[in-house]
């Protein structure tokens, strides 16, 4: 980080815009990098080195099904980086062709509090999502068969992602579904996957229960804002299901399959389906425990139920993905600095 000026040992950075061609340029080809990067951000998050305050939903009465979030966060480690991701869910945007989701990530210095960098975050909130996506899926798959038909139910912006993340971390499918209540989704989902050559198969479904009785894994990366897959008889071949978009399950489900999340405290909250689950019985005896749980292997995965993995998602991972793209384009010298940024620099003028 360059510095405008100083006194004494602290001085006020200097302040970088990185655009999203930057970003992605930054991303292109690591995802093996980022999963790792995510899985040690996720373990010190686990070990309590991480502050994460609950995510602050703004809505409007006039924009009822629209929201942005905050999630303010703060990583210790070697990173120390504190930061800002602001997100706006506007599903309406679809339909006039611009992408429902668009982000801002404001990176702040942890010596002098000062924001250093803002950056477009809609690539780095999918690029940690998908990577927690993958890293999950292999740690729930380990040490049995991995398993080779997948299905995506919800087939926007995150299943490609997610898509491109399990490709890129060495998963490979004999079978691809695919599923959306958008014909225009799954047909221009399907034609990503074929352009990929990511499956021998790849099926378009017309049913939500033949999507789910033909997969073995399942991505669920719909807009539901309340369950819609109620059927419990769909589960009975006991998938692994990553529930990202938190809500299409009926608490139903829940309550007869394996249920783990990426934080409690985060996930059991704003009518998520572990949240109705909880409301449903009155406990979180539901819960088998945090993805953190099993990787410090205290607790373990039965195989004879459908296991369910709602991870909520955490600031400290988009904080992770943005320093480490703040650091490369630092390296490669294309850091776009917006000079006198920070001006009222003198405290008696
Ligand atoms: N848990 C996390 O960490 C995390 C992070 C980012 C996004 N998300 C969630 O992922 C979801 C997907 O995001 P996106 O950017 O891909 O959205 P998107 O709008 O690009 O795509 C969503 C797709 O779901 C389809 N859909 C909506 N309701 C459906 C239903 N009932 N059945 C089948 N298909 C349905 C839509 O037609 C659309 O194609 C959102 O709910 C978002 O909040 C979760």
């Amino acid at each position: 980080m360059t510095t405008k000026s100083s006194t004494s040992t602290k001085s006020v950075p200097s302040f970088a815009v990185i655009p999203g061609a930057q970003v992605q340029n930054a991303l292109e080809g690591r995802e093996k990098q980022i999963v790792e990067l995510a899985e040690a951000t996720y373990r010190l998050h686990s070990a309590g080195d991480s502050v994460n305050p609950p995510s602050y939903f703004l809505r409007f009465s006039d924009r009822p099904t629209s929201r942005i979030i905050a999630l303010p966060a703060s990583i210790g480690g070697q990173v120390k980086v504190d930061g800002i991701k602001w997100i706006s869910s506007f599903p309406e945007n679809v339909a006039a062709g611009i992408p429902r989701a668009s982000a801002v990530l404001i990176l702040n210095d942890h010596d002098t509090g000062y924001p250093f960098a803002c950056m477009e975050a809609s690539i780095i909130s999918a690029t940690r999502t998908a990577a927690m996506a993958a890293m999950a899926a292999d740690w729930f798959s380990r040490g049995r068969q991995r398993p080779t038909r997948i299905g995506f139910f919800g087939t926007g912006l995150i299943a490609r992602y997610i898509h491109k993340f399990l490709a890129g971390t060495d998963w490979s499918f004999d079978e691809i579904g695919v599923y959306d209540l958008s014909a225009d989704s799954a047909a221009g989902f399907r034609g990503y996957l074929e352009k990929s050559d990511a499956a021998n198969k790849i099926t378009v479904h017309d049913s939500a229960e033949q999507l789910i009785r033909s997969s073995d894994i399942l991505v669920f990366a719909t807009i539901a804002g309340e369950p819609h897959v109620k059927d419990l008889s769909w589960f009975e071949h006991n998938p692994l299901v990553l529930h990202v978009s938190l809500r299409d399950l009926a608490p139903e489900i829940l309550l007869a399959s394996t249920n783990f999340v990426d934080d409690v405290e985060h996930c059991l909250k704003a009518n998520t389906s572990p949240h109705l689950a909880e409301q449903l019985t009155g406990n979180r005896d539901f819960l088998q425990g945090t993805l953190g749980d099993l990787m410090a292997e205290r607790v373990t995965v039965p195989a004879d139920r459908p296991l369910i993995f709602s991870p909520f998602g955490l600031g400290v991972l988009d904080l992770a993905v943005g320093k480490h793209i703040y650091d490369e384009v630092t390296r490669a010298g294309e850091l776009q600095v917006i000079e006198d940024f920070f001006h009222e620099l003198k405290r008696y003028g």
